[in-house]
């Protein structure tokens, strides 16, 4: 970006609509400019961070107007955290909003023929609704400019979220409006604990602490699990955490921790250590239990979860005969909760801890028509995989947020299958890999599913019928 642009100030700059990603957008000398934090309806001055020959974009410095759909934001790290961008925007709206950005990815990146989107399936509940949240410890807090500015010192200490596009920096959180259950009781205390016994704090920098992680997952049978990630291995140091938890909150059902040496914060490929209670957590749907091990995907809004199944379920229309796939099945949570209007369903996912639990819930349930297999998709959906098994009526796939690799999406093609159930938490992806799927098939239904209120993510299923 030219110098002179960077920096640049736009006045007055009235905010039009919502883009992706939660960035609004206005409209300056022809030029379209993204500014984040504001609402359609404000008018700001825009201090301008990044340019190119067809868009700007920049962050709002000095309020003229504010939007008559704001409200509000309930929580006090708000503009701070990364986690809910959206609180200063009434739910209604959220809505909307949600409901447009996937008619416009549909028609801007996906470019085919839809039928009218659905109105969105908003989440009856909009605060505490996340069943997991992930906090991550760290020595070097989040200070406010006012805290900086008062040249006090402060703890350093902080167990909380990342500060967006901040690897280093995390704001500390004193109550998350994400989770309820135990979830802001064990973070504070947990927290208080290592900071009275003189515990250490993970430095990202320099890849060292005792503390550096903890994992709250919850379900709506009022189980819960605990995971604490530790940077060292100080084996009395980790007793005396996972003790103080142990006799703080004898309510945790699943009370494990996972020693973690290496550069970054995943543990799929590190033992689980079971410290007290069970190795799982168990959710139920429809008289359906869902066994949820620490390695293991789930859907984290679990009330919501339950709606984007049943709508998965009536666009698959199953009579009792078909054979599906379920592609990207985590534990086989889809999978198991269409089991018993199919002839045979078989999951496929990456990670082989979420197969074993798959496999035990088909048990656990008395499903016998299932099959559940672990391996990367590309790899695994070949035509040796097909001719070893029954093809496809239905396809159902959930695939993560980056959509589906080509090679998937070309084996779809060749399988034509009659009817694919596309579930996404990313339209923009769902909609490229739609656009290259149009070559064989039509969308005939499109439901947005809000999953996430507070921020703009939106969750979309799609319908696609084969074209006779
Ligand atoms: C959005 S989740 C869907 C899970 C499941 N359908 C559900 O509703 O609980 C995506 C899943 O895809 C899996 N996954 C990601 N990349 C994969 C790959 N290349 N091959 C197979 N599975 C993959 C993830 O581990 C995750 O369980």
């Amino acid at each position: 970006m030219s110098r002179k642009m960077k920096n640049k100030v736009v006045e007055n700059l009235t905010i039009e609509r919502i883009a992706t990603e939660g960035k609004c957008v206005g409209h300056h000398e022809g030029k379209v400019v993204f500014v984040q934090g504001v609402a359609p309806g404000d008018v700001v001055d825009v201090r301008i961070t990044r340019g190119k020959s067809s868009f700007m974009e920049g962050e709002a410095i000095k309020f003229h107007e504010f939007s008559k759909d704001r409200i509000d934001p309930f929580c006090s790290h708000f503009g701070t955290c990364g986690g809910c961008k959206w609180q200063h925007i009434n739910y209604d709206l959220q809505k909307t909003y949600k409901r447009q950005q996937v008619v416009d990815q549909f028609t801007r990146i996906g470019k085919v023929e839809i039928p009218e989107v659905q109105p969105i399936i908003g989440s009856a509940n909009t605060q505490y609704y996340r069943n997991k949240l992930d906090f991550t410890f760290s020595n070097n807090r989040w200070l406010t400019r006012e805290e900086i500015d008062s040249g006090a010192e402060f703890e350093r200490n902080a167990l909380g979220f990342h500060i967006p596009k901040m690897f280093d920096k995390i704001v500390d959180i004193e109550h998350c409006y994400l989770q309820g259950n135990i979830s802001n009781d064990v973070r504070n205390e947990l927290r208080k604990f290592a900071l009275s016994n003189a515990l250490s704090f993970y430095d990202i920098r320099n890849q060292v602490g005792l503390l550096r992680n903890l994992i709250i997952r919850t379900t709506s049978t009022g189980e819960s699990m605990v995971i604490v990630q530790f940077g060292g291995d100080n084996e009395a140091e980790i007793d005396l955490v996972m003790n103080f938890l142990h006799e703080k909150f004898p309510q945790i059902t699943a009370l494990l921790y996972i020693i973690n040496l290496k550069k970054n914060e995943t543990f799929n490929d590190l033992e689980v250590v079971t410290f007290a209670g069970k190795d799982y957590i168990e959710e139920e749907m429809e008289g359906l239990k869902f066994r949820i091990g620490p390695k293991s995907f789930y859907q984290t809004n679990s009330d919501q979860a339950y709606e984007l199944y049943k709508v998965t379920r009536e666009f698959a229309g199953l009579k009792g005969d078909e054979v599906v796939y379920d592609l990207y099945t985590g534990t086989g949570t889809i999978a198991n909760f269409v089991a018993k209007q199919a002839k045979q369903v078989i999951g496929i996912e990456y990670v082989e801890a979420a197969i074993v639990d798959a496999k035990l819930n088909s048990k656990v349930n008395g499903l016998e028509n299932t099959l559940f297999y672990a391996g990367d998709m590309k790899d695994m959906l070949n035509d040796e995989f097909i001719a070893a098994h029954d093809k496809p009526d239905v396809i159902i796939t959930d695939p993560p947020r980056a959509g589906m690799h080509d090679d998937v999406v070309n084996m779809l093609l060749k399988l034509e299958a009659p009817k694919i159930v596309y579930v996404s938490c990313n339209p923009a992806t769902q909609a490229r890999d739609v656009a290259l799927l149009s070559e064989k098939y039509s969308v005939d239904k499109i439901q947005p599913v809000d999953m996430f209120p507070q921020t703009y993510h939106v969750e979309n299923v799609v319908l696609l019928t084969l074209k006779s």
